[in-house]
């Protein structure tokens, strides 16, 4: 197989969705169509379930399932598929973030009975920051929900995207028949998934037709004919390229646990999904197709093992092909490396790759080199884009509860910061180091992961923060604002200049007062 053979068969995406849609369920199902698992349940949710965010085995025990699940490729239908897994809880927002720089498109799974819901509106902007290509699977349909047009209006609202359903239901809940596929014009019947002998699709000639009015129901029939009208006047004709350029979202409705509609849906994603995109740096634009080496970093899982103190760096291909043994330059840190035991994902198992493509994903053995962002490539410099902090929404400072044992409280928290686990910030007044998280539950994630794996103890204090935000603009105004500001001035852990601000109202005010400043809520600008 050629290398450009290799790079079309590859379609590298996440699921992402709130809490209890059906993420999981749905990864499963898809697990099983590639052979990569035999039964269900294989795979274990890596959600941290309500009450649980003080048991610290549970977060010990889930991140040992999500180093196994992190990346799942699996083939079908001769197309190597990657699903890279995002985790479900809220306060660990930041690692799906950056996670979906590494994707090529997403699939968004929505809860029939709910609608969109607070972390898929987040999920959904990050996405569309990138024009991620998206497709959404209306789940749950084996239960009542809401009307399928209101939910798509509430799609097109509340995600800011265009939709186009490929498929529409008939029914729901306990009246619900099936799906008719508005593209092939065939209706799939909705059966349980231990039922043998599944009826065969229908093929429709004819809406109106009395053999359909036998089949489904005369309510249903006419309902159909009606809601298909309604559709083609309302919603435009779908079109491929529209969604490569992530100008509209396919629509697919079904049944993850009943494992109803999800093959339809994969069968349409491995011929629509976008092969490995084109990447941005901050020198040029890089193809796939090129014939040297690029990759960057956009996770970093320490070991389980607190003996062992090596991490794994994932590294998404980008361009070239990646060859086990040979030396590549980390353009940070300037020096070349060569890494002996790639990493290879295929269903839950690892194993030693001797090459990877674009849109592959390969895990290096790492004792400390890496950070999230970091560039290899055969020996140009380039810097990736796109892979974005936030701003923090609690901070705390942090101080060493253990006099003795200062130096592993610093390297620990050094280390859990190229993690990404949370962001540090220096404020410069008085080189106070403030820990700001996207939520309560990493703060307890690093006191207990300091405490076992480097032997430190962390105690927090209290501080009013509103936001950090990052500065670009005007020199002069900038050093005029540190001078005016210099208590609420801090240092990110690159150097950048933040503002740290009390309230909205001050941040408004700063706002108002420096116009030849830009506040940046995130550091990716
Ligand atoms: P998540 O990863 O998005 O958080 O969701 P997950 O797949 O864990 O699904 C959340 C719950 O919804 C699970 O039930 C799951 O069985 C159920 N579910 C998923 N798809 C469907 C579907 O098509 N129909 C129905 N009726 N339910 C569905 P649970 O009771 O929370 O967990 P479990 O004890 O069944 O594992």
């Amino acid at each position: 197989m050629t290398i450009k053979q290799e790079i079309n068969r590859r379609r590298t995406f996440a699921i992402i969705s709130h809490p209890d849609a059906g993420k999981t369920t749905l990864t499963e199902k898809l697990l099983l169509f590639g052979g990569a698992i035999q039964v269900a349940g294989a795979v274990k949710s890596n959600k941290i379930k309500k009450g649980a965010t003080s048991d610290f085995m549970e977060i010990e025990r889930q991140r040992g399932i999500s180093v196994a699940t992190s990346v799942m490729g699996f083939e079908y239908k001769d197309v190597k598929i990657n699903i890279l897994d995002t985790p479900g809880h809220q306060d660990f927002a930041e690692d799906t973030f950056r996670t979906l720089t590494a994707v090529d498109s997403v699939i968004v799974v929505i809860d029939v009975a709910k609608g969109v819901e607070t972390q898929t509106v987040k999920l959904v902007s990050v996405c569309r920051m990138r024009n991620i290509p998206i497709m959404i699977f209306i789940n749950k349909l084996d239960r009542e929900g809401k009307d399928a047009f209101e939910l798509l209006d509430d799609i097109e609202d509340k995600l800011g995207i265009s939709v186009s359903p490929l498929s529409w239901p008939i029914g729901m809940g306990g009246t619900f028949k099936g799906v008719y596929n508005i593209f092939d014009k065939r209706i799939n019947f909705f059966e349980n998934e231990d039922k043998f002998n599944k009826t065969e699709p229908y093929a429709v000639t004819d809406l109106k037709s009395t053999e359909l009015h036998e089949i489904i129901g005369k309510e249903h029939a006419e309902t159909l004919e009606e809601e298909v009208e309604l559709i083609h006047e309302v919603f435009p004709e779908f079109e491929t390229e529209d969604y490569l350029h992530a100008m509209v979202s396919p629509v697919f409705f079904g049944s993850a646990l009943n494992n109803f509609g999800v093959q339809d849906m994969l069968d349409i994603f491995i011929q629509i999904a976008p092969t490995p995109r084109p990447a941005i740096t901050e020198e040029r634009e890089i193809s796939p197709y090129e014939e040297k080496f690029t990759g960057f970093v956009f996770k970093i899982h320490a070991n389980m093992d607190p003996k062992h103190r090596d991490r794994l760096a994932f590294v998404k291909i980008v361009s070239g092909v990646f060859k086990r043994n040979t030396n590549y330059k980390h353009i940070r840190l300037n020096k070349t490396f060569k890494f002996s035991s790639p990493t290879a994902f295929m269903a839950s198992k690892k194993s030693i790759v001797e090459k990877a493509y674009p849109g592959d994903i390969v895990g290096l053995h790492d004792t400390g080199n890496f950070k999230i962002g970091d560039s290899l490539t055969e020996g140009e410099i380039i810097h990736f884009k796109g892979i974005p902090s936030f701003s923090p929404e609690l901070f705390r400072y942090v101080e060493n509860g253990d006099p003795m044992k200062s130096k592993q409280l610093a390297k620990g928290i050094d280390q859990l910061m190229d993690e990404g686990v949370a962001q540090l910030f220096t404020r410069i007044s008085n080189g106070r180091k403030i820990i700001g998280t996207v939520g309560a539950l990493q703060y307890e994630v690093i006191e207990y992961r300091l405490k076992h794996e480097y032997g430190a103890t962390v105690r927090y204090e209290p501080i009013r923060l509103h936001k950090a935000v990052w500065l670009k603009g005007d020199e002069d105004q900038i050093n005029e604002l540190k001078r005016k500001k210099h208590n609420s001035m801090a240092l990110d852990k690159h150097g950048n200049n933040v503002f740290l601000a009390e309230s909205s109202y001050e941040l408004q005010l700063m706002k108002e007062k420096y116009k030849d400043i830009q506040f940046h809520l995130k550091s990716d600008f």
